[in-house]
C-alpha cells in the first residue's frame, strides 16, 4: 500500500529519497514525507498530495548542508486517519529523537496508544503507526535496533518498517518486516532501503528481501539481519533482473494480474482488527452510532459498476443474516427518482475511489432526506468517507488497474462482516453461527490462494474462447450478481460482448440466442439452488449451447454435462461468491491478454468517474 525508502550513504540523500519515492508513485498515494538526520539534528518535510508538492517543501526548506548521509521517506495511502500532513509519515516520539515510517496496519494501536498516553506520552496524529516511535522512546537504553526489536513484540498487526534516530551518530537505519516487503539495496559504500524493487532500480540490483521476523540494521559499513529470536542471518543478496515496469508490477505481466493475486492479502488486511477470538465481529466502533444500524428499518444500498454488484451480494448477506430489508439502487437512477427514505432508514454507498459522481450524488439525496449515511470505501479521506456519518474500509490497498477486481472482492467481505455485526447487534443469529461465519471467512485467502494456483488452466481454458463475440453468463440466488460481474469484467476488458441472466430468467428470452456461437458461463455451486441451476444447463445443452461451469470441488455430476468444468473449494454459500469471482477475472484477464487488449486502461474507460 504504502510506499518506503531509506538511504544511506555519500549522495544528496534527499534528492536520493525524493528519486525513490517518485519511482513508487505508481502504488498511488495522498500524502509523503521524509525525515533525515543531520548531524544528530532531525529534519522532517511532510506534505499532503503529490510528490512534487514535498519536493517545493524540501527545496525552501533546505534541510541539509549536504553532509548528510541518511534518511527514510514515505508515500502514504491512508488506512488510519485520512490523509493530511499532521497524519504523514515519518512519525515521531515525544522527544523528536525516533522518526518511524510505516506500511502495514498496526491491529492493536488503540490498546498500546491507551497504554502509552496513561504512561505519559502525547499522540499528535490520528495514524496507528505513532505507536510505534513511541515504543521505541519507551524501550530505548542506548541501542536503537534492540528499542525496535521489543517494540514489536508488543506490535500486533503486520508492517514493512523503517527506522531512524538523531542518537549515536545518526547514520543507521533499522528495518523490519512482518508481512509487507522490505528490500534492502547494496550498492558500493552506500546502503538502501525500500518497500518495492523499482525505488532502487537506478542505484543497485543487489538486493536482500526481509523475511518475516527480520530486523536488518543499516549502517554506513554494511548491513546486519537478525530473526525474530536474535540470531544473526548470513544472506547472499540477489541480482534484480527486472526492467523498471515489470519491477512497479512485481514481475506481473499488467497491474490487474498483480491485483487479483494480491486478493489474499487484501482480504486478511480488510479482516484485520474486525474480528475478536473466535466468533466476535468488532465493527462497530467503526459504524459512527451502532445503535441506528441496530435500530434501523430499512437499508438502501446505492453504488454503480462492480460496486453496484457488490451491493447487490450485500442485500443478500444482510437480509439473511441480520433480517434487515435491503434495497438496491443504481446511484445514477436513485437520485433522479425521488426515492422514498422512510423513517430509521440508512442509506449506504459502496465506492472503491470514494468520487463516483452519481454514488456521490444519491448519497447527498439521501442526506437531503434525512437519512444516516453509512460508506463502504478503499480510499481513505474521500468524498463519500467525508460525506458519510460512518465509514468501512475496505483495505485493499491502491487498485491501479481500471477493471475492479481487489476493490470487488472486499466490498464483500466488508459486507460480510457488516451483516454479521448487525446481526449480533440485533440477535438475528445464534452465537454459534456467528463463529462458523468467521471461521469461513478467516479461511478465504488460503481458498483463494488455490484458486489462483489454477491461473494456468484457466489461461488455456481462455484460448479455446477468445474468438468468440458474445457471452452469456448465468447465476441464480446470490450467483446472480456474480454472474453480472464476470460478464462486465469480459466485456470492459476484452470488448467481447457479454450479457448476465437470472438463470431463472432464461426461458423468457435469452434462451433463443443459444447455439455453438454463444458460450455460456454458467454459476454453479453447490446450494440450495443448484438443482434448479442445473436444470438451465440442460437446457443449453440440448441447444447445443457451450457451457463453462464454475462448480465446487468433486461434484462430478456437473463434469458430465458441462463441456468445461473450473472448480472453486467446497465452502459455505455465503463465501461461494468471493471465490467464484477469482476465475472469472482470470478469465477475462486471459481473454483480454489473448485479444491484445490494452488490459489495464481498456479503452473509453476511466478509474473514477467523476463526472454523471
Ligand atoms: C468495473 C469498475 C467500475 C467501477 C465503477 C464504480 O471494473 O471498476 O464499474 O466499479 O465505476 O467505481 P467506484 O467503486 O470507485 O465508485
Amino acid at each position: 500500500m504504502c510506499g518506503i525508502v531509506g538511504y544511506i550513504g555519500s549522495r544528496e540523500v534527499s534528492s536520493v529519497l525524493v528519486d525513490g519515492l517518485k519511482r513508487l508513485e505508481y502504488r498511488g498515494y495522498d500524502s509523503c514525507g521524509i525525515a533525515i538526520m543531520d548531524e544528530g539534528k532531525p529534519n522532517v518535510v511532510r506534505s499532503v498530495g503529490r510528490i512534487d508538492a514535498l519536493e517545493e517543501k524540501i527545496k525552501a526548506a533546505q534541510p541539509t548542508n549536504g553532509s548528510v548521509k541518511c534518511g527514510i521517506g514515505h508515500t502514504r495511502w491512508a488506512t488510519h486517519g485520512r490523509p493530511s500532513e499532521t497524519n504523514s509519515h515519518p512519525h515521531r516520539d515525544c522527544t523528536g529523537r525516533f522518526y518511524v515510517a510505516h506500511n502495514g496496519i498496526i491491529e492493536n494501536y488503540l490498546c498500546l496508544k491507551h497504554r502509552l498516553s496513561a504512561e505519559g506520552h502525547r499522540f499528535q496524529t490520528e495514524t496507528d503507526t505513532e505507536v510505534l516511535p513511541h515504543l521505541i522512546e519507551s524501550y530505548y537504553n542506548g541501542n536503537l535496533e534492540e528499542a525496535v526489536h521489543r517494540a514489536l513484540q508488543d506490535v500486533e498487526g503486520v508492517y514493512g518498517i523503517v527506522v531512524v534516530s538523531t542518537e549515536g551518530d545518526g547514520r543507521k537505519i533499522v528495518a523490519a518486516r512482518n508481512g509487507p516487503p522490505i528490500v534492502v539495496g547494496m550498492g558500493s559504500g552506500e546502503y538502501f532501503v525500500a518497500s518495492d524493487v523499482p525505488a532502487l532500480l537506478p542505484y543497485t540490483r543487489n538486493v536482500v528481501f526481509l523475511r518475516d521476523g527480520e530486523v536488518a540494521v543499516v549502517g554506513s559499513q554494511g548491513v546486519e539481519i537478525r530473526d525474530s529470536s536474535g540470531v544473526c542471518m548470513c544472506r547472499e543478496p540477489e541480482t534484480i533482473t527486472w526492467t523498471a515496469d515489470m519491477a512497479e508490477k512485481e514481475g506481473y505481466s499488467h497491474f490487474m494480474l498483480k491485483e487479483i493475486h494480491e486478493q489474499p492479502r487484501a482480504i486478511r488486511d480488510t479482516l484485520l482488527g474486525r474480528l475478536a477470538g473466535e466468533g466476535a465481529i468488532t465493527l462497530s466502533s467503526e459504524l459512527g452510532n451502532p445503535a441506528i444500524l441496530a435500530d434501523m428499518a430499512r437499508l438502501h444500498i446505492v453504488a454503480m459498476g462492480t460496486s453496484l454488484h457488490a451491493a447487490y451480494i450485500g442485500k443478500f448477506l444482510i437480509e439473511t443474516l441480520a433480517r434487515v430489508p435491503v434495497e438496491v439502487d443504481n446511484a445514477s437512477e436513485f437520485r433522479y427518482r425521488d426515492a422514498i427514505v422512510g423513517p430509521k432508514a440508512v442509506v449506504a454507498g459502496i465506492s472503491q475511489s470514494g468520487e463516483t459522481a452519481d454514488t456521490l450524488a444519491a448519497m447527498k439525496e439521501a442526506r437531503d432526506k434525512g437519512a444516516y449515511l453509512l460508506s463502504v470505501c478503499n480510499v481513505v479521506g474521500s468524498q463519500a468517507a467525508r460525506q458519510s456519518d460512518a465509514v468501512i474500509y475496505t483495505h485493499a490497498g491502491p487498485e491501479i488497474g481500471v477493471a475492479s477486481t481487489k476493490a470487488f472482492t472486499t466490498q464483500l467481505v466488508a459486507l460480510y462482516l457488516l451483516a454479521l455485526q448487525l446481526a449480533q447487534l440485533r440477535c438475528t443469529l445464534p452465537q454459534p453461527e456467528i463463529e462458523r461465519h468467521v471461521r469461513e471467512l478467516r479461511d478465504v485467502p488460503d481458498q483463494i490462494n488455490k484458486l489462483l494456483d489454477q491461473s494456468q488452466a484457466i489461461s488455456s481454458l481462455a484460448e479455446k474462447f477468445w474468438r468468440y463475440r458474445n457471452f452469456l453468463y448465468l447465476g441464480r440466488g446470490i450467483h446472480h450478481p456474480i454472474a453480472m460481474e464476470g460478464a462486465l469484467k469480459l466485456k470492459e476488458i476484452s470488448y467481447i460482448h457479454a450479457e448476465a441472466y437470472a438463470a431463472g430468467e432464461m426461458k423468457h428470452g435469452p434462451i433463443a440466442l443459444i447455439d455453438q456461437e454463444m458460450p455460456v458461463v454458467v454459476l454453479a455451486p453447490q446450494d440450495a439452488v443448484y438443482r434448479k441451476t442445473m436444470g438451465n444447463i440442460e437446457e443449453v445443452k440440448v441447444r447445443d449451447g457451450i457451457v463453462i461451469a464454475i462448480a465446487t470441488e468433486g461434484d462430478h455430476e456437473i463434469a458430465r454435462l458441462a463441456d468445461y468444468t473450473v472448480y472453486i473449494p467446497d465452502a459455505h454459500p455465503f463465501i461461494n461468491p468471493i471465490l467464484s469471482t477469482i476465475p472469472l477475472q482470470l478469465f477475462a484477464y486471459h481473454v483480454a491478454v489473448l485479444r491484445r487488449c490494452d488490459v489495464d486502461k481498456p479503452r473509453n474507460l476511466a478509474k473514477s468517474v467523476t463526472v454523471e
